[in-house]
């Protein structure tokens, strides 16, 4: 049937649960067609009201809502913690080959194995992400676990729900009269390189940092314990695997036309090989066309394609017998070392970078690449001027690993690593004993100091949201931060920063709230976040844990650092540097002074969101706010604003003069907040002045 008479009759339809159930195919249909088979079938406005209407439907009908509907893809609070799943089959790793010499060794040991029976080969490419596993009950959708360590992963079903070309319902398929209802997909979740790269330019303009490549932002992304976080990143599935009991499965070829069939997405890009030529065909194809792929591979898969051989093969150790990984070699070029220039890193290291003359590698324009190190360089003898082999690793990334003698003009200088850095004040470049890394001297190198701001404020430390490398570059670079303790000096700033572009009082005030919420870390946050040399994530929560707060760790001798197992000789004498030095001493100070917690209290450690999990409905005029400004304050606190009061609102809010809502939450008994009841709630200040109009409490805190 075609999608218009669909529509239509469904328009038609009169029976409630029948017209949803048709609305839902209608939708899903034009999802798979969208997400699967890159086609439109229906305008955007048109899906939205489609959408809109099943959601209304929905909301009208809550008893017919089930839990494989399109609009339940996002639903319910964020997790806690992931709970942990043994897989039915262990989740097996792939050997990796170089070479076709490598190829063929793995198929003559096929073929041993298998006494020279024929043997044909799936050929498949290898999606550069993470490995899924989901299982679907009667075809409809109801588990998926990541790999973990290939016998126990995390089940991730609501964040894997929210994976639009993934169908939350398959077609029924049969298989010599029997029909496929219960069974697992296995599969790669992964993302296209130019929606990686549009994530990562809003995180680098919010201030975030960028993830290294598409597979880091998948398995990231899979990590978030809040689905609906999930949902706004275009992950992607692709299956490669099947299992089920209810029929019995004949080959991989087979298995992916059966997953088609099923409306799973698979790649279009596979090939059953014949023989060990048609195999190296394939590989030869995919070496250049993988640059056109919207997509990275790392590799080729090559799988035995009958499951009888497979099964006969079994696995050595965690990997099987039946299929290997061809890796591609590193892409390399040559081109023009035009100048070296230093960057500094997170921990104040200077790293040395080698500026390009541009060139084409694996499938984009480079003009940078890491030289890691000065022993790097001379371990190269790298000179300006020279020719040089530029390779891409991982892909995304490229390094320098060579240079071409024959090409080095006589005038070619050998690199000296600066004795002074670029940051203006003449700070020494100093290399620390027993060290490959360089460090600018001077104490207050701006360089550093917006590294160790970022630092401070990084997820793993202080966790300030909107505190990135870009909010810190400008913050410095406008004078308003001058060390980590003037972060909580910021607010003085606030009229200023209202005024500079692309600010504005939303985000002003955000950034101050997330900044005054900073100061309840507890002590092992604030430890690593002070960015002592050596003092790791790791060492810092030892620290707090064995010394309680801050005073005492600043009081502890070596001895006493060195009496910690875990703590060493390096590490000890660091934290007594460092907690000698004056300067970082009247910053603690400062710190303390600024109410930051030196403390390592239970209460500290977690604390979930204070309106997670209730909605709000906003009626009236506040006094204290705007409601945009109240609306803020709620989600920054976890809670839900909604413009219609339902049996599923938790609180209205009303102000002076409430509309309808108002008399909405009396008929249906809902709680009403006053204004004032709900700054208490919310924990903000009370204006001064009286709240005039206020509507008749009915009390929440009786
Ligand atoms: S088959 C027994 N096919 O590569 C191996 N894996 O080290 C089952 N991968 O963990 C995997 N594309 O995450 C297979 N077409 C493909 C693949 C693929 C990517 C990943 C998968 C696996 C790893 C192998």
């Amino acid at each position: 049937m075609d999608i218009q008479e669909l529509i239509n009759s469904y328009k038609q339809e009169t029976d409630i649960s029948k017209k949803i159930a048709k609305l839902r195919e209608i939708i899903n249909i034009c999802v798979h067609y969208y997400y699967v088979k890159d086609e439109s079938l229906i305008s955007d406005y048109e899906y939205d009201l489609l959408f809109s209407e099943l959601v209304k439907l929905e909301k009208e009908h809550p008893e017919l809502v089930t839990p494989d509907s399109p609009t339940q893809r996002v639903g319910g609070e964020p997790l806690k913690e992931f709970r942990n799943v043994p897989h039915k089959k262990p989740m097996l790793s792939l050997s990796n080959t170089y070479s076709f010499d490598e190829v063929k060794d793995f198929h003559r040991r096929v073929l041993e194995l298998l006494g020279n029976e024929p043997v044909e080969y799936f050929a498949e490419l290898k999606f550069d992400g993470v490995a899924i596993s989901i299982f679907y009950e009667n075809n409809r959708f109801s588990l998926a676990v990541t790999r973990g360590d290939g016998f126990v992963g995390d089940d991730v079903t609501l964040n894997i729900k929210t994976i639009k070309n993934l169908p939350l319902v398959t077609k029924e398929v049969s298989v010599n009269g029997g029909v496929i209802r219960n069974f697992e997909v296995r599969g790669e979740v992964y993302l296209n390189v130019a929606d990686f790269h549009k994530i990562n330019e809003e995180r680098i303009s919010s201030g975030e940092k960028p993830f290294a490549n598409p597979r880091n932002l998948a398995s990231g992304t899979l990590k978030l314990l809040d689905p609906r976080q999930v949902a706004q990143r275009p992950l992607r599935v692709v299956a490669y695997y099947l299992d089920t009991d209810d029929v019995k499965l004949e080959s991989q070829s087979r298995n992916i036309e059966l997953m088609r069939e099923m409306g799973l997405p698979v790649s279009p890009y596979s090939k059953l090989c014949s023989n060990l030529d048609a195999v190296f065909q394939f590989i030869e194809e995919w070496k250049e066309k993988r640059h056109t792929l919207p997509f990275q591979i790392d590799g080729i898969v090559i799988k035995v394609n009958s499951l009888d051989q497979q099964n006969r093969l079994g696995t050595i150790a965690r990997s099987p017998r039946w299929a290997i990984a061809f890796k591609y070699e590193a892409e390399k070029a040559t081109t023009v070392l035009k100048k070296i220039t230093l960057q500094v890193g997170r921990t104040g290291i200077v790293t040395p970078v080698a500026e390009l003359e541009p060139v084409f590698l694996a499938g984009s324009t480079i003009s940078r690449a890491t030289l890691h190190n000065a022993d790097y360089i001379k371990e190269l003898d790298l000179r300006v001027g020279d020719t040089v082999i530029v390779e891409k690793g991982g892909e995304v990334i490229p390094k320098v690993t060579g240079v071409v003698l024959e090409k080095r003009p006589p005038d070619a200088v050998e690199f000296v690593f600066p004795e002074y850095c670029e940051c203006g004040l003449q700070g020494r470049l100093v290399r620390l004993p027993g060290e490959v890394a360089y460090f600018c001297e001077h104490p207050e190198c701006p360089w550093q100091l917006r590294r160790r701001i970022e630092h401070f404020a990084s997820r793993n430390a202080m966790d300030i949201e909107g505190m990135g490398e870009k909010v810190v570059d400008q913050l410095v670079t406008l004078g308003f931060l001058k060390n980590i303790a003037s972060v909580y000096e910021l607010h003085q700033f606030r009229d200023k920063l209202i005024e500079l572009e692309r600010w504005g009082e939303k985000k002003v005030d955000n950034l101050l709230e997330a900044i005054e919420e900073s100061k309840k870390r507890p002590l092992h946050r604030l430890i690593f976040g002070l960015g002592i040399r050596f003092i790791g994530e790791g060492a810092a929560k030892i620290l707090a844990k064995h010394f309680n707060n801050l005073d005492n760790i600043m009081k502890a001798s070596k001895e006493d650092f060195t009496s910690i197992y875990e703590i060493g000789e390096k590490m000890a004498e660091s934290l007594v540097r460092f907690f000698s030095d004056p300067k970082e001493l009247e910053i603690i100070e400062k710190l303390r002074a600024y109410g930051v917690n030196f403390e390592e209290k239970e209460e500290f450690v977690t604390i979930g969101k204070k309106l997670e999990g209730l909605t709000f409905v906003l009626t009236g005029e506040l006094q204290s706010m705007t409601r945009n400004e109240a609306k803020a304050k709620i989600e920054q606190l976890g809670g839900k604003v909604s413009s219609s009061v339902s049996k599923k609102t938790s609180f209205v809010i009303a102000g002076a003069n409430p509309g309808s809502k108002y008399s909405d939450a009396v008929k249906l008994g809902i709680k009403i907040l006053n204004e004032e009841e709900f700054l208490e709630l919310i924990g903000a200040e009370k204006p001064k002045d009286n709240f005039a109009n206020k509507p008749e409490s009915n009390t929440l805190f009786d």
